[in-house]
């Protein structure tokens, strides 16, 4: 059964959706079977992977009108072990009704059902805001990870989001769990970088990934191109972080098998700041 995994957190352009084609790709490269599915409207998740309008049959759109089985909207990459289901809403009237269906918060889970079980991963990259879209994916998941910009970020932010997992897990998802907090476009040795990158770690240290992912252009460039960095500049310090996170990732997916749900959730809430 798949690992999986939902990239959140309800704030725009600190990497959520790098991280999402990033990590999907890395683990697909270390051989690992990963879906990466597009639970954002603006569909920038298939555009880094060079899926446009013309090139998308069916998307989380059908899924969610129930047109469509999760199954039939898998579209295959450039990498054998990626799938993408992308999100296929190109217009404002299709997006109002997306987030309309996904105030019903079970639908992404029950989609997902029977297709997970060919992965294992499933990685959701979320909207920039917590209603509907974001609410299914966490519904759904196992695990988030939360990316936060390196120096700009308010720990009040990250406070409030672990508190929000924390009523998932009361309403709707009580095995959600935090699979790490993730630094991204990380400049290290400024000032500001360095006194809140202490503050995060002084507060959330149990949970910060190992990985840092650098602020490194080949990654916009990447995504410009339609493709992960892997297969743009396989030896930037972009696509070698990833790698890092993924094996991270993997490693971490071999503990938890290794241990009952329940003793892992106690072991987690124990953990929390
Ligand atoms: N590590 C990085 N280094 C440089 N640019 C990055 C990095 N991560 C993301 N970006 C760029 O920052 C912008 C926002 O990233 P994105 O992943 O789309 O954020 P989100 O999905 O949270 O809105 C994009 O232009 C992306 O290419
Ligand atoms: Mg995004």
């Amino acid at each position: 059964m798949a690992r999986i995994i939902a990239i959140a957190i309800p704030k725009g352009g600190v990497g959520k959706t790098t991280t999402a084609v990033n990590l999907a790709a890395s683990l697909a490269v270390a051989e690992q079977r990963t879906l990466l599915i597009d639970m954002d409207s603006s569909g920038a998740a298939g555009l880094s992977l060079g899926f446009t309008e013309g090139t998308i049959k069916t998307g989380m759109f059908e899924v969610f009108n129930f047109i469509s089985r999760m199954n039939h909207a898998i579209h295959k990459t450039e990498l054998s072990f990626l799938d993408i289901v992308p999100a296929n809403v190109q217009t404002l009237q299709r997006e109002e009704r997306l987030m309309r269906l996904a105030d019903n918060r079970a639908i992404l889970r029950s989609a997902l059902q029977g297709a997970a079980e060919n992965y294992d991963y499933v990685i959701v990259d979320c909207p920039p805001f917590l209603r509907g879209l974001t609410t299914n994916a966490l519904t759904a998941a196992d695990s988030v990870i939360i990316p936060v910009k390196s120096g700009h970020f308010s720990l009040d932010a990250v406070d409030k989001f672990f508190k929000f997992i924390e009523w998932i897990r009361d309403v709707a998802n009580k095995s959600l769990s935090v699979e790490g907090i993730l630094l991204t476009m990380h400049e290290p040795n400024t000032r500001v970088t360095d006194i809140t990158t202490r503050e995060l770690h002084s507060k959330y240290r149990r949970f910060m990934f190992e990985s840092v992912i650098p602020k490194n252009t080949a990654l916009t460039e990447a995504c410009f191109y339609g493709k992960p960095a892997i297969l743009y500049n396989a030896n930037s310090r972009g696509s070698g972080a990833y790698l890092s996170l993924a094996r991270e990732i993997i490693a971490h997916s071999h503990e938890h098998r290794s241990l009952p749900r329940v003793q892992h959730h106690a072991h987690e809430i124990g953990q929390q700041a």
